[in-house]
């Protein structure tokens, strides 16, 4: 594209200080005491898509947090390409670890960044990926070349399960009709090694409650003769899983879809280095289901995990007490085509079932969504990988992602259009962790790239 580079270079240092201006907002959706600093980020973005050249720019109230879309029509015989993303961010917690303040961007320099990274929470996700959307835009509108009509829906309740997009997206139908779903909330698997995401996971997620005696007991005079509810529930959840780590929550597997062993020869001949892996992490070794490599145990395998557990005393120093209750948060990640519902379900009468008579447990059901995957014989996909093939001058590699994006099977069901998950960050980025950062390598490729996209869109739907 005529220009576009010389654009970008120009351009650069705005681009920076426009998204500082946006990661400075703490957009926290699970937070009430930041509900107002959504409006000012949804106002933000507003401002941002007018000056860019969208049209009929408006900010959609919903029961929960706002919407935030924009359009710019300019020819019916076009193809329609539809931007979504979130300008929500997860809580910053644990604020300690953190080497700097997350609503303060900064520009550091790292081992896979050595020309700098952006450090804040949401650079990645989802503030930076959006909002390289958001540039491409206003660069395709500077050079008179948008090929494509486009319209941007963006909102702040992705990190809280989405919860009213569903309803949104059903009500204005007609004004979200589109040929394709254009998302960058995804990881690409290195800086020189691109990827389109062919598939998400989905997500069960419960939470539970189990209650032992009425009131915390003193652990001597009652302790080994009443159940203690950590106990009980440590003891739990370990059977949750058997030495293979296969979940042993009986019908789990039911519905697993199995993947071909052709398909598996090709999945792991994406680049991956376990030694690496473990060295980042600082683990000794890796542990997973028996029979898969890690990349099938990141994608195409369902797992459960605790992650976050609580009950007795966890305050300073030592006291000795039998406590009344204990609680855990257990998610389940999804593949094809097990159903968020049908699996938690099951969790729910299998975590009753096995829990002794000397407790009882409360289950509640949190947010959840369904697994996707996304075909590569599509002209979406030949676009994003023309693109990508284009601006990093290598053919991106498919491959499917472990995390989840539970929106996405829903725009297919209601706006009857497929998704294009074309993400520009890595899994190393510190996605919902302290010193969450984004390459500015990353940032300004993602910008260069997207406007390839809807250049090659637009001549394959011709
Ligand atoms: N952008 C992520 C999902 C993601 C990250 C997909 C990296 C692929 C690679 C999204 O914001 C997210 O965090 N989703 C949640 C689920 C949601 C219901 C809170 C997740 O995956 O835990
Ligand atoms: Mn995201
Ligand atoms: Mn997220």
């Amino acid at each position: 594209m005529k220009g576009l580079n010389e654009y970008v270079e120009k351009n650069k240092e705005r681009f920076l200080d426009e998204l500082f201006e946006l990661l400075r907002i703490p957009s926290v959706s699970a937070d009430t005491n930041h509900n107002q600093d959504m409006i000012i980020a949804a106002e933000f973005l507003r401002n941002s898509l007018e000056k860019a050249g969208a049209d009929n720019v408006e900010i959609i109230p919903t029961p929960g947090h706002p919407i935030v879309y924009g359009e710019k029509l300019i020819d019916d015989s076009l193809p329609t390409v539809l931007v979504y993303g979130h300008y929500d961010v997860q809580p910053p917690d644990p604020l300690e670890l953190w080497d700097s303040e997350p609503f303060n961007p900064v520009i550091k320099n790292t081992k896979i960044h050595p020309e700098g990274a952006i450090f804040a929470r949401g650079a990645c996700d989802d503030k930076g990926q959006m909002y390289m959307h958001v540039k491409a835009f206003e660069i395709m509108q500077e050079l008179d070349a948008l090929p494509c009509n486009i319209k941007f829906m963006i909102e702040g309740e992705e990190e809280v399960g989405s919860e009213h997009l569903g309803d949104f997206c059903r009500k204005f139908k007609e004004k979200l009709s589109c040929d394709v779903i254009l998302i960058s909330d995804t990881s690409m698997i290195a800086k020189d090694i691109p990827s389109i995401t062919t598939g998400l996971r989905g997500l069960s997620y419960m939470e539970v409650e189990v209650t032992g005696p009425n009131r915390d007991l003193h652990s001597g005079v009652y302790g080994g003769a009443v159940a203690n509810p950590v106990n009980v529930l440590c003891r739990m959840i370990a059977s949750l899983q058997d030495e293979d780590k296969k979940i042993t929550i009986p019908g789990f597997y039911d519905e697993v879809q199995i993947v071909s062993d052709e398909e598996r020869a090709m999945m792991n001949k994406a680049p991956f280095d376990v030694e690496a892996y473990k060295k980042d992490l600082e683990i000794n070794e890796i542990e997973g289901e028996t029979g898969y490599t890690t990349l099938e145990r990141t994608s195409i395998r369902p797992t459960l995990d605790v992650n976050g557990i609580w009950g007795g005393y966890t305050g300073e120093g030592a006291k000795t007490v039998l406590p009344s209750k204990a609680f855990a948060k257990i998610s389940m990640r999804l593949v094809p085509s097990q159903k968020s519902k049908t699996i938690s379900d099951l969790f729910e009468k299998h975590f009753k079932s096995i829990a002794p008579d000397s407790v009882t447990v409360k289950v509640s059901h949190h947010h959840g969504g369904e697994a996707v995957v996304v075909t590569t014989d599509s002209d979406e996909y030949r676009a994003a990988h023309l693109a990508i093939e284009e601006s990093f001058g290598k053919a991106p590699i498919p491959q499917r992602s472990g995390g989840s994006i539970p929106i996405v099977p829903l725009f297919e069901e209601v706006l009857g259009a497929k998704s294009i998950l074309m993400g520009f960050g890595l899994d190393s980025d510190a996605l919902h962790s302290p010193n969450e950062n984004y390459g500015l390598f990353n940032y300004y490729k993602g910008i260069e790239t997207i406007p390839l996209f809807y250049k090659h869109y637009a001549k394959l739907k011709k």
